[in-house]
């Protein structure tokens, strides 16, 4: 039914591409470049190795969390959903629900590179026969539609946004996301959110710089995919991984700061960086209860149900659309 080929909606990954965003990023000030340009192939390999690192709670913790609880996700969903999942990379906690839930009509998955959307789909496929996948070619934060799925059209959608992956997104960008997600999702629609939680900032800390530097070298990366995509010339060596928890703004920031003053060549142009000048290349939000329910609200979404590690260190969140009839 369907051909497995992902289908192309918005602008997908072709809206903004590496080199305009590289040199918009690098002629502003304060200097910035998109978070999701830290995920080229080496990107997403040094982003997995951080998953392992001792320090780096978040992805055991939310699996552990994830594993307790989809029966519950699975009977306040109820039977019968289309699992729509923004940003869904390998595809490998979706598989807890795909086990826990009952009777799935379709699975969605929603992500802005191809090669990880056929591969994640052809596995899924082989491991999964009876289950429709249909692959979207999108960026999650530009995506007007989802397609529609005959024979499925009636499935209420349930929304899959694991990892903490919002706490990429500030303030502003986490309600538009959400409140398109509210969109899209329809009546009846629900999201699982996973997002990290405030805590002690020393361990916050330790998180995003870890002792083994993969943390530091997955942040540099972003300059060597510009030597290899762009022609440009940085001199990693010349740069530092810089990450701290910024308390008032409760969010990890993440910078590649110059450690001397230096030219670089980046797509045939110059741009010169003085010692300690920065690129800003990514936040990470940390929430509290208040934060999720305030942002949900603002988004058209109620906090019906949270489940969390006995330390408290990660929250997964179960939103409703406001307004719908429950159930
Ligand atoms: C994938 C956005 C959830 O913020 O913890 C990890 C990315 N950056 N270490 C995070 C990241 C550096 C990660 N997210």
């Amino acid at each position: 039914m369907y051909s497995g080929l992902p289908v192309k909606i918005g602008r997908a990954a072709e809206g903004d591409t590496f080199e305009a965003a590289v040199l918009a990023g690098l002629a502003r000030r304060p200097r910035a470049v998109p978070a999701k340009f830290l995920y080229d192939a080496q990107g997403s390999a040094l982003f997995d190795a951080i998953c392992e690192l001792p320090e780096y709670y978040l992805t055991r913790t939310e699996i552990a969390i994830l594993r307790d609880c989809v029966p519950d996700i699975a009977a306040l969903a109820g039977p019968g959903r289309q699992l729509v999942e923004f940003g869904s990379g390998s595809s490998t906690k979706t598989r807890l629900l795909l086990d826990g839930l009952h009777k799935v009509a379709a699975y969605l998955p929603i992500d802005i590179s191809v090669e990880h959307l056929e591969a994640s789909s052809r596995r899924l496929r082989r491991d999964y026969p009876l289950l429709p996948v249909v692959p979207v070619y999108a960026d999650y934060m530009d995506m007007p539609v989802l397609p529609w799925l005959p024979g499925a059209a009636d499935a209420p959608r349930l929304g899959f946004f694991p990892g903490s992956t919002i706490g990429n997104l500030d303030r502003h960008e986490a309600r538009e996301f959400l409140h398109n997600a509210r969109r899209l999702l329809g009546r009846g629609g629900a999201l699982v959110l996973g997002a990290d939680l405030k805590k002690d900032p020393e361990m916050l800390h330790a998180a995003y710089n870890d002792s083994a530097g993969v943390t530091a070298a997955f942040s540099l990366n972003l300059l060597l995919r510009m030597n290899r995509e762009l022609d440009a010339n940085f001199d990693a060596r010349a740069f530092a991984h810089d990450a701290f928890y910024n308390s008032g703004e409760g969010r990890i920031e993440i910078y590649i700061r110059s450690l001397c003053p230096q030219w670089v060549r980046v797509a045939g142009r110059p741009f010169f960086f003085d010692t300690g000048e920065r690129i800003h290349t990514e936040y990470s939000y940390k929430y509290d209860l208040g934060d999720i329910d305030a942002l949900s609200a603002s988004a058209g979404f109620v906090r019906a149900r949270t489940w969390t590690d006995p330390h408290r260190l990660f929250s997964v969140h179960y939103l409703t659309a406001a307004g719908d009839e429950p159930g």
